[in-house]
């Protein structure tokens, strides 16, 4: 049976804006100094791996294809212009991992969603509580060395109006290629218009192979073999 491609799609997209998230905090481990940040960043890089993986997990167990992207939410988020300082990467990283946990409880709030799809999303989730958690309060009290506390509203404020303006983007894409978008509440016309798209095979990825050889490919397939 052909994997869903909404799913694959949704999944791939998920996967992508956690390896960015892990990115951006490597780039911040380089700005920082020794000590609790590095290893708070360190702690932090670890989930967001993590996170990745169970997606890239879940798309080869539905048997999707797992495909880099170059127009993810961070990508999107980047082309209206990346912070350069470490106060602002921290602020913006506070508005990225709410909307990440908010797009997974929408995701989590609709009866339409499998077991393990539900195991995963509640895993990832878990960790975002404590990653805006202390994000956030190193971002203030960056703020309040700058002597002004109001300049962290002033930042989270500013990336919100982007991230708002990227997830509309974003949604108006799955829900234009899909029929609708998990972040949107359940309507039962959903499980006809998902089945409609799954017969159709939709603009799947699983048509979008990567450009390796094929000896690395089989390389590759060959090590995931144990997994
Ligand atoms: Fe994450
Ligand atoms: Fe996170």
């Amino acid at each position: 049976m052909q994997p869903d491609p909404h799913l694959v799609t949704v999944f791939n997209y998920y996967r992508d804006a956690e390896m960015r998230g892990a990115t951006l905090l490597i780039r911040l481990c380089n700005m920082t100094g020794p000590g609790d940040v590095q290893t708070a960043l360190s702690r932090h890089i670890c989930d967001e791996t993590r996170h990745a993986w169970l997606w890239t997990k879940r798309i080869m167990d539905i048997g999707g294809v797992v495909v880099p992207l170059d127009d993810g939410y961070q990508r999107r988020i980047g082309r209206v212009g990346l912070p350069r300082t470490i106060f602002d990467i921290f602020a913006l990283t506070v508005v990225v991992e709410q909307r990440a946990l908010t797009r997974y409880n929408e995701h989590l709030a609709r009866p339409d969603v499998d077991a393990d799809t539900r195991k995963t999303l509640e895993d990832v989730s878990k960790d975002e509580h404590w990653h805006i958690g202390w994000m956030e309060s190193a971002a203030k009290e960056m703020a309040r060395a700058k002597g002004d506390e109001k300049l962290y509203d002033i930042a989270i404020a500013k990336y919100r109006v982007i991230d708002d303006e990227v997830t509309i983007e974003l949604n108006k894409f799955e829900s234009g290629t899909f029929g609708f978008s998990f972040s949107h509440p359940f309507k039962p016309e959903d499980i006809e218009i998902a089945r409609h798209y799954r017969e159709k095979g939709a603009r799947t990825m699983q048509d979008e192979r990567n450009s390796e050889p094929p000896g690395v490919r089989a390389a590759a397939a060959a090590a995931l073999g144990g997994i």
